[in-house]
C-alpha cells in the first residue's frame, strides 16, 4: 500500500522528487516486511516541527524527525477495521535535515534518508532509547535499509548525453571530410557518455543524413535524433530507427534552438507524429519550457520524455534571476515526472552552470553540446567529456 506524502515546504527544496521519495517509502515498506501497511510522511520546516514536538513531547524546539506510531492497543477500534493497516506519521524538517547535513558534511539525500529510515524504524516499534541492545539492533536494521537505497540510487545517477553537432559545423565550414562526428561519437562514448545527440536541420547546416545513418550503425549507447517536426525528416527517423527522438521547434534563421516547443497550440501536429513514431517503437521527448501547461499537454499526447529547455536559467544575470529559473525548472522536473513523464533537461548547460541542474532528483539525463565541444578545443573531447561528467557525478552524490 502507498505510503502517503504531504508537504508543507517547497518542492525544490526537497532532496528527491515526490515521486521518487513515495518509491523510497514503498521500498523500504516492502523491506521491511509491511507491505501492506501505509505511513504519512509530514515534511515541514523548524517552525511547525517545534511546535509538534512542544504539545506531544513538552520540548517546544525544533528536531529533525518524530514518529508518532499508531497503534490500536490504545483500544481503538475503528483503526482495526481499517482496509489498510496504518503505521502512523513521520514528521521531518527538511529545514534542520540541511543544517545537519552541513554539520556532519553529508549530502543533503544522505541525511534526509537516514531520518525517514530512522522515523519509520520508530512507527514500526524499534527503539534506541529503550537499551543499548535495542540501540544496536536498531543502528544494524538501519544500516541494512540504508545499503538496499544506496543501490538503487547508484543506477540511477543522471546520465549525460552528448551533442555533436558543432563537431559537423567545423567540418561543414571546410566542406571536408574532418573532421567527423562519427568518431566524436566513439571518443564520447569511451569517455562515458551514456548518449549521443545530433540535430537533423532541414538547412543540413552540420549534421548531414550520412552521419546519421552512420551513427546508427556505429554507437554502442543510444542515438537521440533531434528534429522538427518536418514531414521529410519524419521519413528518415522512420526509416532509420533512432533509439529516441527529440522534437524541437526549428526555425531557418535561428542559430540554435531558441525556445521550447509550443505543444499546447500544436497538439494535433505532435500527437500525429508520436503516434507515427509509437508505430515503430521510437519513443519521443519533447523539448519543452518548464510551464505545467505544456507538461500536462506533453503527458495527455503520449510523449515518453520532456527535455526542460535550460537556456533561460544559463542566459539569467544575476543570483536571483538564476535562482528563479532554477525553480521552475525543479518544480516543472518534479511536476513531469509525478505525470510519469521521463525527464531530460539541457541547452546552454556549462562547466559552470551544470552542478545544480544535474541534482534535480527527478532529472534523468542531461543534453550537452556547445560547452564540451568547446572546451574539447583545448583540453581534447576525452578529458572534456570525463571533466563534464566528474562534476555530473559530484553533484548528485553532494546534494
Ligand atoms: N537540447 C536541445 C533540444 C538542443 O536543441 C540543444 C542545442 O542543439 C541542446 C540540448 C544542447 O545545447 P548546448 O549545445 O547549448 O549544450
Amino acid at each position: 500500500m502507498p505510503a502517503r506524502l504531504a508537504c508543507h515546504c517547497s518542492r525544490h527544496e526537497l532532496p528527491f522528487s515526490t515521486r521518487r521519495l513515495l518509491a523510497i517509502c514503498n521500498l523500504l515498506l516492502q523491506r521491511c516486511g509491511v507491505a501492506d501497511h501505509s505511513f504519512d510522511l509530514l515534511l515541514t520546516g523548524d517552525r511547525e516541527i517545534a511546535e509538534l514536538n512542544g504539545r506531544y513531547r513538552n520540548k517546544a524546539q525544533p528536531t529533525n524527525v518524530l514518529s508518532f506510531p499508531l497503534t490500536d492497543d490504545e483500544g481503538d477500534e475503528m483503526l482495526a477495521a481499517l482496509p489498510v493497516k496504518e503505521l502512523g506519521d513521520i514528521v521531518i524538517s527538511v529545514e534542520t535535515a540541511r543544517r545537519e547535513a552541513l554539520l556532519y558534511g553529508q549530502p543533503l539525500r544522505q541525511r534526509f534518508t537516514w531520518l525517514l529510515v530512522h522515523g519509520l524504524l520508530h512507527l514500526l516499534g524499534y527503539d534506541h532509547e529503550r537499551s543499548s541492545e535495542e540501540e544496536a539492533r536498531m543502528e544494524a536494521r538501519e544500516r541494512e535499509l540504508l545499503t538496499t537505497l544506496n543501490q538503487q540510487r547508484n543506477a540511477a545517477m543522471t546520465k549525460l548525453a552528448i551533442n555533436v553537432d558543432h563537431v559537423a559545423t567545423i567540418r561543414q565550414a571546410r566542406g571536408i571530410a574532418e573532421p567527423d562526428p562519427i568518431a566524436a561519437a566513439a571518443i564520447c562514448e569511451m569517455a562515458g557518455a551514456a548518449g549521443i545527440v545530433v540535430h537533423l536541420r532541414e538547412d543540413r547546416r552540420h549534421i548531414q543524413d550520412r552521419d546519421v545513418r552512420l551513427l546508427r550503425q556505429t554507437i554502442k549507447t543510444k542515438l537521440n535524433l533531434e528534429m522538427g517536426a518536418n514531414k521529410e525528416i519524419i521519413d528518415i527517423a522512420l526509416e532509420i530507427r533512432p533509439d529516441l527522438i527529440t522534437l524541437v521547434p526549428e526555425k531557418r534563421e535561428e542559430l540554435t534552438t531558441e525556445g521550447g516547443l509550443d505543444v499546447v497550440s500544436q497538439e494535433k501536429k505532435i500527437a500525429k507524429v508520436i503516434e507515427k513514431m509509437a508505430k515503430r517503437s521510437i519513443p519521443v521527448s519533447l523539448f519543452l519550457d518548464p510551464d505545467p501547461r505544456q507538461l500536462a499537454v506533453a503527458r495527455k499526447i503520449g510523449a515518453t520524455f520532456v527535455e526542460l529547455h535550460t537556456g533561460r536559467y544559463c542566459d539569467a544575470i544575476g543570483e536571483d534571476k538564476q535562482q528563479a529559473e532554477f525553480a521552475l525548472i525543479a518544480a516543472a522536473a518534479d511536476e513531469a515526472d509525478g505525470l510519469g513523464l521521463r525527464v531530460c533537461a539541457g541547452h546552454g548547460l556549462s562547466y559552470h552552470n551544470t552542478a545544480p541542474i544535474a541534482a534535480i532528483e527527478a532529472i534523468e539525463e542531461l543534453s550537452i553540446g556547445h560547452a564540451i565541444i568547446s572546451r574539447a578545443v583545448f583540453s581534447g573531447l576525452d578529458k572534456a567529456v570525463r571533466d563534464m561528467l566528474a562534476i555530473i557525478r559530484q553533484a548528485d552524490l553532494s546534494f
